[in-house]
């Protein structure tokens, strides 16, 4: 009787932690901003540097607040409209796509004459005398957590049939940053007070004549995308691997979608890779029953009496894509006693005072910061190490398993929860200590076995 009621309680308290998992996942994916970065942005500084005789020259740059979302090659695009009848005489460090209508000028043409100018950067490698700081990276830009340093994109730009003075110049209007796709939603630009500038020797502080800031914001749910990765759980208490669930990111689809991946030993593979679709960057995956570029997969490995392991690889499905600067975010409770790390860069994530379950995980630089394209190399390992907190560590209900990942910023579709590897319920409580070493080292056989 004792017992029935135990697994009773054992039960409720499951479907209670399941309940609760899936209110989770669903919210993140419709919600309009991240809860794991609430204040994340990308804010656009606009300053007037001097006036020209019809206009202007600005500096304009874009600051990456956001944590961990970065913008990856091609790089972003930044328009604009403008409020009078303003042209663009000439640019530096970025260019536009389109010069537009200047058949009005004579002699001297403008660099673009839209009325809605669209801006891209510059190609690295592009000669000196076009370039300005922070400039001419194809639009790559860094999180605010991974690479301060890299996080902020310049150009200069020389407005013509412009205001000369503070009071007749006019903010441009209806901001759109891509980054390249969708996603971002810029709000309109505000006067602030002017950028003070400190001269390289710090001793003398110049200041902008004006500043206009634009503050864009991300939603995946603008973005509008298919899931791009999703998460497998295997654990050394249970031989099961459950996989990503099937079509997390789309399905094989043979009918009308042929060719859509293409099998790992397939002899059609080198040439399915260098095919069409190779220069526009056209995703091409490998089969798997996800379809997911990424698969992140959290493997319960080791428990020590005060300690336990967890081994993370991510691995890429996508043949045409190297992930440069890649980055993962993982929230579970034993976060805020993380011992070791071995192999990844790490950093806390605070989203909001006294919540510390967040962590920003990724590669260290020239070993294991570019995530390579499919193949025997397409993937990256790390171990963590947590502290056993022990009012709350328990391998039952699923509690060592992450409550959510994030690759790149982009949620992580994860498994149904009542499909998470159980703890074989023999072995509810003191058995684990027990036989710790046997189980440890049959489960890593039976891991290595199944999965290397
Ligand atoms: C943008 O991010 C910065 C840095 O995190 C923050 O100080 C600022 O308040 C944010 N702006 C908005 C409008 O959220
Ligand atoms: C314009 O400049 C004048 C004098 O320099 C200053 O008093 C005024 O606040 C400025 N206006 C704006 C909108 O910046
Ligand atoms: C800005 O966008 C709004 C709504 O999309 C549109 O009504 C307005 O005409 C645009 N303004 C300019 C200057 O293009
Ligand atoms: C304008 O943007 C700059 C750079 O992002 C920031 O330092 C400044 O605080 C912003 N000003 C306001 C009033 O938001
Ligand atoms: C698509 O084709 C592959 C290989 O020909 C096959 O293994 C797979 O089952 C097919 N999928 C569907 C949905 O028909
Ligand atoms: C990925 O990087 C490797 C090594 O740098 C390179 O050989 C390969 O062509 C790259 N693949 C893609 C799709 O860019
Ligand atoms: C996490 O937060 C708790 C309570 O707010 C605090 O006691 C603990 O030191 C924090 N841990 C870390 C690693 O910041
Ligand atoms: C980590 O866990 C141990 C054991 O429960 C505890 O003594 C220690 O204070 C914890 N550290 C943090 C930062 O929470
Ligand atoms: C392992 O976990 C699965 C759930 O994913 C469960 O069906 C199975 O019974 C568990 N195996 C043992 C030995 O407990
Ligand atoms: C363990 O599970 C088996 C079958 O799933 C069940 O018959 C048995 O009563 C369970 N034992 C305990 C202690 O809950």
């Amino acid at each position: 009787m004792k017992s029935f009621n135990g697994s009773i309680t054992k039960l409720t308290s499951f479907s209670i932690l399941l309940l609760f998992l899936f209110s989770c996942s669903t919210f993140t994916s419709t919600e309009a901003y991240d809860a794991l970065d609430p204040t994340g942005n990308i804010t656009i500084k606009w300053d007037i540097m001097s006036w020209t005789p019809d206009g202007y020259v600005a500096v304009v740059t874009m600051f990456n607040f956001q944590q961990y979302r970065h913008i990856q090659a091609p790089g972003w695009t930044l328009g604009w409209a403008w409020a009078k009848k303003e042209v663009i005489w000439s640019m530096m460090g970025a260019q536009t796509t389109e010069q537009g209508d200047c058949s009005k000028y004579k002699g001297n043409i403008p660099h673009c004459c839209k009325k809605d100018p669209t801006v891209v950067d510059l190609l690295p490698g592009t000669p000196y005398n076009q370039q300005i700081a922070n400039c001419c990276k194809g639009g790559v830009i860094n999180s605010w957590v991974q690479d301060p340093s890299n996080a902020a994109s310049s150009f200069q730009v020389s407005v013509g049939a412009a205001g000369t003075t503070n009071k007749t110049v006019r903010v441009p209007r209806n901001f759109t940053l891509k980054a390249p796709g969708p996603g971002y939603t810029c709000g309109p630009a505000k006067i602030v007070r002017p950028t003070k500038f400190v001269t390289a020797d710090k001793r003398r502080v110049t200041q902008a004549l004006m500043t206009w800031n634009v503050t864009c914001t991300y939603s995946q749910f603008l973005a509008q995308k298919t899931p791009t990765c999703c998460v497998s759980l295997s654990s050394f208490y249970n031989q099961t691997i459950v996989n990503c669930p099937t079509c997390a990111c789309g399905c094989q689809n043979n009918l009308t979608a042929p060719g859509s991946c293409v099998n790992a030993n397939s002899p059609y593979l080198a040439s399915a890779v260098s095919g069409p679709g190779q220069s526009s960057n056209t995703p091409l995956l490998q089969c798997t029953s996800h379809m997911c570029p990424i698969r992140v997969h959290w493997h319960v490995k080791l428990n020590y009496k005060e300690y336990w392991r967890v081994k993370i690889t991510i691995t890429n499905f996508n043949y045409r894509m190297n992930y440069t600067q890649w980055n993962l975010v993982v929230q579970h409770p034993n976060f805020d006693n993380i011992t070791q790390l071995f192999s990844f860069n790490y950093k806390s994530l605070t989203p909001y005072e006294g919540l510390n379950d967040t962590a920003m995980l990724w590669g260290v630089k020239f070993y294991n910061d570019l995530l390579t394209e499919a193949g025997p190399l397409g993937n990256v390992q790390s171990e963590l190490l947590f502290q056993k907190d022990m009012s709350t560590f328990t391998f039952e209900k699923g509690w060592a398993f992450p409550r959510r990942i994030y690759f790149n910023g982009d949620n992580c579709v994860m498994p149904p929860p009542d499909s998470y590897p159980w703890l074989p319920n023999l072995s509810s409580k003191p058995v684990i200590s027990l036989r710790r070493p046997f189980m440890t080292i049959l489960a890593s056989i039976i891991f290595l076995l199944a999965y290397v």
